[in-house]
């Protein structure tokens, strides 16, 4: 649980029910975390799936991580506990769009098991899905879209993530995205294709 310092607060029941939201929009809502290192694919690969399933009638929305970084948390750095911070935030955020009936997409490195762990821990079953976009460091610093890595060896970026700061990659995610060989196409497709499998395109039974 997460340390509250509000005292005397309650808490109110709507009268619209999750399920009377996902019917009216042909869903099930759920957050699709992708992690995975600076470059690995986690914006591209967001944005695009839900370019696709807008094009099939779909509402959903993605968080980006350096996009988030200009307002929310803004004031957030990258030690361990602002990244902590960043992804609780996000962890709460998501969750809320996820009872509103959305698909979200989240594309941040979230680095740390125990954090990625404890947004998983706030969901309910089924509405956290963790995705792993597996690309090495070397193809990720070769890839050096932001020139980003190419800073960090030459010491000009403080813990920055496969340098000087670690990434601790998911041990059972529900996906594993090999980003190294697949294009975005590919991985787009899969990810779409488990949504579908697993139900998420069409209202839960009930609805
Ligand atoms: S996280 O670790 O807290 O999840 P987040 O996804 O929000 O990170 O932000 C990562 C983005 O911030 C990277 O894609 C990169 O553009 C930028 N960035 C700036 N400094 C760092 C750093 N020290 N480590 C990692 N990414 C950084």
């Amino acid at each position: 649980m997460t340390e509250r310092k509000s005292e005397n607060i309650t808490w109110h029941e709507g009268q619209v029910r999750r399920s009377d939201r996902e019917a009216i929009l042909c869903q099930r809502g759920v957050t699709i975390w992708l992690t995975g290192l600076s470059g690995s694919g986690k914006s591209t690969i967001a944005v695009a799936a839900e370019r696709e399933l807008t094009n099939r009638g779909r509402l959903a929305f993605v968080l980006d991580g350096d996009n988030i970084r200009h307002g929310l948390n803004a004031k957030l750095g990258f030690s361990p506990e602002d990244r902590a911070e960043n992804i609780r935030r996000i962890g709460e955020v998501s969750k809320l769009f996820t009872e509103a009936g959305m698909i979200v997409f989240t594309s941040f490195i979230s680095p740390y098991r125990s954090d990625r762990d404890a947004v998983r821990a706030l969901m309910g079953p089924g509405d956290f899905v963790e995705i792993y976009l597996d690309a090495s460091l070397e193809t990720c610093e070769q890839r050096d879209v932001k020139g980003l890595y190419k800073k960090a060896r030459a010491g000009e970026i403080p813990e920055f993530t496969g340098i000087s700061a670690p990434y601790e990659a998911p041990e059972s995610p529900e996906l594993v995205l090999d980003t190294n060989r697949q294009s975005i196409e590919e991985s787009v497709g899969k990810l779409v294709e488990y949504l579908d499998a697993k139900g998420y395109l069409t209202p839960a039974s009930g609805a």
